[in-house]
């Protein structure tokens, strides 16, 4: 048999591969809760109107409500054979309610529809991963004071630098996930207007309330051209970015805990509940979820090259491989949350070895920067000059086998006449 949906025209059924193929089924169904306030909001909207009956707008609502209840319960059968959300959530309308099922796509097209469920959905996903970089943050924020005098080397090159505190690295992590708040906040403002009542592509000749749709499902106000209503979809390219980048920095920090957590380092050592053991060697306990969040960073970007490839010199308006922009949607939705959570657990539960850190701070000459800037601040000495004399007390240090801090102030004056005891407060943390 043709399709029940669309199959007016058509004589034979659908091979079972094109049926295959065509279904979206397994994946949109998680737009059901979209696709139902949607309904609703266009059901209230043609009723408004006198597009359709009071009596006819009672029961759709209340047969949407009714299928809501069974999804929910997990009662629906969800069918291959109805292709998508849309199409299983109105043709189980259709079993529950007769006939007046089929008024409901008055004035309505799947291209508006789908447009609509999708930007519904990613600007909930926006809203809950702001919430949930937001638990992040908090966990940062305090370890980052609670470790503000903690010493550790700052590196550039991978190479020790200059000393700095843990508070003062952690809380990088701090602001970049809040850029990365930022911007997901500004991709939400910028989705947030309604394709509904596009139709297909050209609008209706239909005297729908637009404005009255768009204000019922939160959104700002109307998309103005109906054509880009249904085309666009770089509301959910950009959402993959904000996931790709947010995802980008959790890869840095993991980076960071796989080398701090590693016997060379020896600056943390990861609770028990975020580490695994290796079935090899019994001594071994690995940083398996900071390791998984640094590869999961791939699967996030290549979930964004995927929807740009689609959207690629697609023509306007609606083409089928739009059908195609939902699977990554999810997928890097559901892989933030996963790396954001881990992040959290980890970093909450880490032990930090302050003595350590300490020690590791004190060591490849950190303090030479401070010592070039003790002698132009005090002697008067162009700074290119005391780098230079800065490098030759290094040198003795280094042939000495010692530390900055464990010269002699003899040894430094050999090198610069004027340098005093003082100097030691510069070497020192
Ligand atoms: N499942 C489709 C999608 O996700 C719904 C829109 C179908 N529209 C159409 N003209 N075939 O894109």
């Amino acid at each position: 048999m043709s399709n029940k949906m669309w199959g007016g025209r058509f004589e034979a059924a659908p091979d079972d591969i094109m049926t295959q193929i065509n279904a979206s089924i397994d994946i949109d169904r998680r737009l059901w809760r979209q696709d139902i306030a949607g309904s609703k909001a266009h059901a209230a909207m043609l009723v408004k109107q006198n597009i359709i009956s009071d009596a006819d707008g009672q029961v759709l609502q209340n047969g949407l409500d009714r299928i809501a209840g069974e999804i929910e319960s997990g009662q629906f059968d969800f069918k291959t054979e109805l292709e998508d959300i849309h199409m299983n959530i109105e043709a189980r309308l259709r079993e529950i309610i007769g006939d007046a099922a089929g008024r409901l796509h008055t004035g309505r097209s799947r291209n508006d529809q789908v447009a609509t469920d999708f930007k519904l959905w990613v600007r909930d996903a926006c809203d809950d991963l702001i919430m949930q970089i937001e638990g992040l943050q908090d966990t940062l924020h305090t370890l980052s004071k609670e470790h503000d005098t903690t010493a550790m080397p700052g590196f550039t090159h991978l190479q020790v630098a200059q000393p700095v505190t843990l508070g003062l690295h952690l809380d990088a992590y701090w602001h970049m996930l809040s850029r990365d708040k930022t911007r997901l906040a500004d991709c939400r403002k910028r989705l947030n207007k309604s394709p509904l009542g596009a139709a297909a592509l050209a609008g209706t000749p239909f005297p729908i309330d637009r404005d009255m749709t768009a204000q019922d499902l939160g959104f700002e106000r109307p998309m103005s051209n109906t054509m880009d209503a249904v085309s666009a979809r770089d509301f959910a390219t950009e959402f993959l970015f904000c996931c790709t980048q947010c995802g980008l920095n959790l890869s840095r920090l993991a980076e960071e805990i796989i080398l701090w957590s590693s016997s060379q380092f020896g600056f943390i050592t990861l609770s028990d509940q975020w580490s695994t053991g290796s079935s090899i060697m019994p001594q071994k306990k690995n940083p398996d979820a900071a390791e998984l969040i640094r590869a999961k960073t791939g699967r996030l970007t290549g979930n964004l090259t995927q929807l740009l490839m689609v959207l690629k010199a697609l023509p306007l308006t609606y083409n089928k491989d739009l059908q195609e922009d939902k699977a990554s949607v999810f997928e890097s939705f559901d892989t933030l949350t996963l790396c954001l959570s881990a992040t959290n657990g980890m970093v909450a539960t880490m032990r930090v070895h302050k003595d350590k850190m300490r020690e590791a701070a004190l060591s490849g000459f950190s303090t030479a920067t401070r010592l070039a800037d003790w002698l132009v601040m005090n002697l008067n000495i162009p700074f290119r000059d005391a780098h230079h004399i800065t490098g030759q007390i290094v040198k003795i240090a280094e042939t000495k086998g010692c530390r900055l801090d464990e010269l002699e102030l003899s040894d430094m004056q050999q090198i610069e006449r004027g340098i005093t005891e003082d100097i030691f407060n510069s070497l020192r943390i």
